[in-house]
């Protein structure tokens, strides 16, 4: 009688990455955040494993794209507007100061969020970026 060793599964064997593209350790937690192509801040689009629990801006610009954000990502100038396109149940909805902001935005829909406000949350994100911003700095 002989008795088989059962197979081990494969993702045991499989080398881990030292590092994810956006410095954070292999274990960490992270969303699926795809960024819609847009012609000036991301052309082909994206797709990038975002750290959760982190702000969707600090994310968005880890990965590259040169998303503005005027006041520092304190909330409090709009230029950081996105839209999310898909995976918005996930997110805590927006407070009433972000809501304020967003009034401020340009081409505001209901699915639009500050970056600075979003924390990065579920398996995955669908970001797409507006066309303009309502920047003050850069108007002079
Ligand atoms: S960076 Fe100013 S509101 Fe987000």
């Amino acid at each position: 009688m002989t008795t088989a060793t059962p197979p081990s599964p494969p993702s045991a064997s499989l080398p881990r990455p030292a590092a994810l593209a956006n410095g954070a350790s292999p274990g960490t937690a992270t969303t699926e955040v795809t960024i819609l192509p847009h012609p000036d801040l991301c052309p082909t689009g994206l797709r990038f494993a975002a750290r959760t629990g982190r702000k969707l801006v600090d994310e968005l610009l880890q990965a590259g794209v040169a998303i503005e954000h005027a006041c520092e990502k304190v909330g409090a100038c709009a230029t950081c507007h996105v839209h999310v396109r898909s995976g918005a149940d996930a997110l805590q909805p927006a407070d009433d100061e972000e809501e304020d902001q967003l009034d401020d935005a340009w081409g505001v829909d209901a699915q639009s969020r500050l970056s600075c406000c979003v924390q990065v949350r579920g398996p995955a994100l669908v970001i797409e970026l507006p066309r303009y911003t309502k920047n003050h700095a850069r108007e002079k």
